[in-house]
């Protein structure tokens, strides 16, 4: 049975993988930090299937203690802190789990165990202020954030391990990913949250900042397949994965309340609260090469994302 280990998994995404692997037969450990409440929202369903392991990426001798307890096949670093807003407050910590964190990570792989294969979770957050349209694997990053910035290090510090010592090591360069899991801090949750409190009467506005901004949105649970196939390559390599059309948060608004027959214009309010310092405007990829090479597709498409957002928290809040 293979073993493979998830940092990150009560994130979204580690929710998935963790779901994904274990439908594989996989062992699936889960790398988890302390916190002094249980943080197990999103696998609490495959509590009894899966091995949670302390460990932090701020502190390498604790990832070196896993992977020698646990001695995985592959490692899917998805841990971070994630949200860009966040970033702006506090760079350093940041930089400490999103960037250095994954050179931790990777050093106790080489000491451990080199022939681990491995997956950096990389983002399209690193194109920033883009060079080009559509974004693809060779496309120049230009971060806007202190999190597209410690990203932009984790993806070249995987490249770089891969370079120097051989090391198995692939990065995903995932365009945003969203589903019912999604943090209520992310635009897409926090609208489908709010246009369903709003649909029952227990919430009368939800404030937001810039309406202009696009993105590629995906389901998340069509993009875990994508890091897997990654590590199943027999050379690593780097992969967008995207859907490869592009959405306003305006446009998300409208279909979010739309899906409820309300008018999403009565109950947005602007928010300067909400602006960024730097903000990347329009993210659109272009995923050929995931295409051709691991024949990955997305399978869900955007307007049916949406649709099971809001559906799921509607049925949430219904109780
Ligand atoms: P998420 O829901 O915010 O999950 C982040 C995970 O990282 C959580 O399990 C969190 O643990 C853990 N974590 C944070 N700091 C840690 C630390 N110091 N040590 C150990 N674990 C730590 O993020 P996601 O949406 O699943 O994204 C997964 C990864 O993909 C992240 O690296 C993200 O930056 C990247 N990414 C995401 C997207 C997207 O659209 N979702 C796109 C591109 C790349 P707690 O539960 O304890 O907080
Ligand atoms: N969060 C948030 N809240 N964003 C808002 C709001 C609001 O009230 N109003 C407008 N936005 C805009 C942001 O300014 C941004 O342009 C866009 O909505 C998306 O914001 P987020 O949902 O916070 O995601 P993100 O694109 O900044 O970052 C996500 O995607 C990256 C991949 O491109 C995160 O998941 C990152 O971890 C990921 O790497």
């Amino acid at each position: 049975m293979p073993k493979a280990l998830i940092t990150g998994i009560t994130g979204q995404d580690g929710s998935y993988l963790a779901e994904f692997l274990l439908a594989r037969g996989y062992d699936v450990v889960g790398m988890l930090r302390r916190s002094s409440t249980v943080n197990f929202e999103r696998i609490d369903h495959i509590q009894n299937d899966i091995t949670l392991a302390p460990g932090d990426l701020i502190d390498g001798a604790s990832m070196v203690q896993v992977l020698r307890e646990h001695e995985p096949d592959e490692v899917y670093n998805l841990a971070a802190q994630s949200f860009v807003q966040t970033s702006f407050g506090q760079a350093v910590l940041t930089g400490e789990t999103t960037a250095l964190g994954v050179t931790r990570l990777l050093d106790a792989i080489r000491m451990v165990n080199p022939d681990i294969r491995f997956y950096q979770a990389s983002s399209s957050e690193m194109f920033g202020k883009v060079h080009e349209v559509p974004q693809k694997e060779d496309t120049p990053f230009h971060p806007r954030s202190p999190y597209g910035v410690a990203k932009v290090y984790g993806h070249w510090i995987t490249v770089n391990y891969r370079e120097s010592y051989d090391m198995h090591a692939s990065s995903g360069i995932l365009f945003n990913h969203e589903s019912p899991r999604r943090g209520l801090e992310f635009v897409t949750r926090k609208i489908t949250d709010a246009a369903a409190r709003i649909k029952l009467g227990m919430q009368n506005e939800v404030r937001l900042g810039n309406l202009d901004a696009q993105r590629d949105w995906g389901f998340a649970g069509d993009y875990v397949e994508a890091m897997w196939m990654m590590l199943q390559q027999e050379v690593p390599d780097d992969y967008v994965i995207c859907m490869g059309e592009t959405h306003s948060v305006r446009e998300f608004c409208q279909l979010a309340f739309g899906a409820l027959d309300l008018d999403w214009e009565k109950y947005v309010v602007i928010d300067p609260a909400f602006y960024r310092p730097a903000e990347v405007d329009l993210l659109i990829g272009d995923r050929t090469k995931a295409n051709e090479k691991l024949g990955w597709e997305p399978k869900t498409s955007f307007e049916e994302l949406v649709r099971m957002m809001v559906e799921a928290d509607l049925k949430a809040l219904q109780g």
